[in-house]
């Protein structure tokens, strides 16, 4: 049977006193690809965040499982250390560390063990060069000075490196040019296996060529209201969200 990773059960949760996921439910299993797509606003980042354990959300009602552990009130740390990872819609620029050294200490902090610096060093110029990332990145400062695209590429190389359970990636397509889509996606086809999971946040579905969807959520104004199969991509596509707005009655 399989495992069931992540389970969302009546999530309500606000920032600034402003509820912005209003009853949300979402279970998924190892070996899923999970797509949400949904209108500007909606709360698909906020429910990112929230999954990762971002502060600055206040979870009001319901829970978030993680391996059948109720996880609602842990810190993000934490959660990254039991297989959570998130490639963030805006990556911030981290001045004064390299991305080495970033990964590095990512690695020992999931992992609790001393990462060996030589070993190590060669995994990245390895994955580095499966995602057509010149070597000169690894010693650059995290993303200071990267274009938007070398970001969205650096935020999929943390997760080669980190090997999460469930890596959320928040529109890691956005901002891609053609070649960089194809290396991307193929990078997570890579990470993909039957022991992880993945859920995929965007607006664009390019990323998705590659990569069979199992489930496509739509989001709207901080509810799940409608989930399918990949045709519901084209579906999306066709008629927008307008169409399914208006069977909520709104
Ligand atoms: N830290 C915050 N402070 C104030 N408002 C916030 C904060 N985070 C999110 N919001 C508000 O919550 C709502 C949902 O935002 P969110 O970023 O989750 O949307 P989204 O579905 O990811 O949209 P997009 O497709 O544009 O990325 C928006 O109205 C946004 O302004
Ligand atoms: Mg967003």
């Amino acid at each position: 049977m399989l495992k069931t990773l992540l389970k969302i059960e009546n999530l309500h949760a606000s920032v600034e006193d402003k509820e912005i996921i209003k009853g949300l439910h979402l279970e998924i299993k190892e070996g899923e690809v999970h797509v949400i797509m949904g209108p500007n606003g909606a709360g698909k980042s906020t429910l990112a965040n929230i999954i990762m354990g971002h502060p600055d959300y206040i979870v009001s009602e319901g829970h978030i499982y993680f391996e059948d552990e109720d996880i609602t009130q842990e810190k993000t740390n934490e959660r990254a250390r039991k297989g959570l990872f998130l490639s963030f819609q805006a990556p911030e620029e981290i001045p004064g560390i390299t991305m080495e050294n970033f990964l590095k200490t990512a690695r020992a902090a999931v992992t609790g063990q001393e990462v060996k610096a030589y070993a190590f060093h060669k995994e990245i110029l390895a994955k580095m060069k499966e995602l057509q990332m010149e070597e000169s990145y690894a010693s650059r400062h995290v993303n200071v000075g990267f274009s938007g695209g070398e970001r969205k590429k650096s935020e999929i190389f943390q997760m080669l490196m980190l090997n999460p359970k469930l890596a959320i990636l928040d529109e890691t397509d956005s901002g891609l040019d053609v070649d960089a889509v194809k290396t991307v996606s193929s990078g997570i086809n890579q990470f993909k296996n039957d022991q992880n999971a993945i859920l995929i946040i965007t607006h664009n579905t390019r990323i998705l060529d590659q990569l069979h969807a199992d489930f496509v959520h739509v989001l709207i104004d901080g509810k799940i209201v409608k989930t399918g199969n990949a045709d519901l991509i084209e579906q999306i596509t066709a008629t927008g969200f307008a169409s399914m707005e208006s069977a909520l009655g709104k």
